[in-house]
């Protein structure tokens, strides 16, 4: 079965970003999928400060939170990353997250998510898609760079309040495909 994990990396519970990784995960779940999501909020996850003890074999020296997700991450066939626009990059939580992804930058680990298939979501405020453009691309080379496939990166311009993704129709109908068509 295929396994999808959805990881929210807004912290406003229920917002715009959050919807978006639940429609994904629906559409998935349509198709028989087993769906799992992390709220980042919810837990600890420290920066990396590239002591390399991962590489060598051993626990991240951080012992928090994001020692128990790697696991999670490996079992997953799909991730569906959901982070608003904070000032033209990720979340600081999503990019913390993104970060400990070093984890898989030794060839011991690398095989461990090679060849997993990635989505993006990203809502934000302003109406120009630019203003994602540094967004889109820390995600498009860092999931390269993992050897991993980006397979659909939907964005949600034009959403500042919370919740109003809601009333962008078409949005949350690609939303729902892009997981329907994933699982498939
Ligand atoms: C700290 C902060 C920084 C933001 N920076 C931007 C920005 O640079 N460009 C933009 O279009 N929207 C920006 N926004 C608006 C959010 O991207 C927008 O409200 C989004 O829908 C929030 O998603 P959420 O409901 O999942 O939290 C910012 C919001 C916050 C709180």
């Amino acid at each position: 079965m295929t396994k999808v994990l959805g990881i929210i990396g807004s912290p406003r519970r229920n917002g715009n970003t959050h919807i978006l990784v639940n429609k994904v995960l629906d559409g998935a779940r349509s198709q028989g999928a087993d769906t799992d999501s992390i709220f980042l909020n919810d837990f600890n996850i420290k920066e990396c400060d590239g002591c390399h003890a991962c590489w060598k074999g051993l626990e991240c020296a951080k012992k928090d939170d994001m020692n128990s997700f790697y696991q999670k991450i490996i079992d997953s066939d799909i991730l569906v990353f959901g982070t608003p626009v904070y000032w033209y990059g990720p979340t600081a939580i999503m990019k913390a997250f993104i970060d400990r992804f070093v984890y898989f930058n030794c060839p011991e680990n690398r095989e461990k998510i090679r060849g997993k298939s990635a989505v993006v979501a990203i809502p934000f405020e302003e109406d120009d898609e630019k203003a994602s453009l540094a967004t889109v691309e820390i995600f498009e080379k860092s999931i390269n760079y993992l050897e991993m496939n980006l397979t659909d990166v939907l964005l949600a311009p034009g959403v500042g309040e919370k919740g109003a993704v809601l009333e962008k129709k078409i949005i949350l109908e690609r939303a729902y495909n892009i997981g329907k068509m994933l699982a498939r």
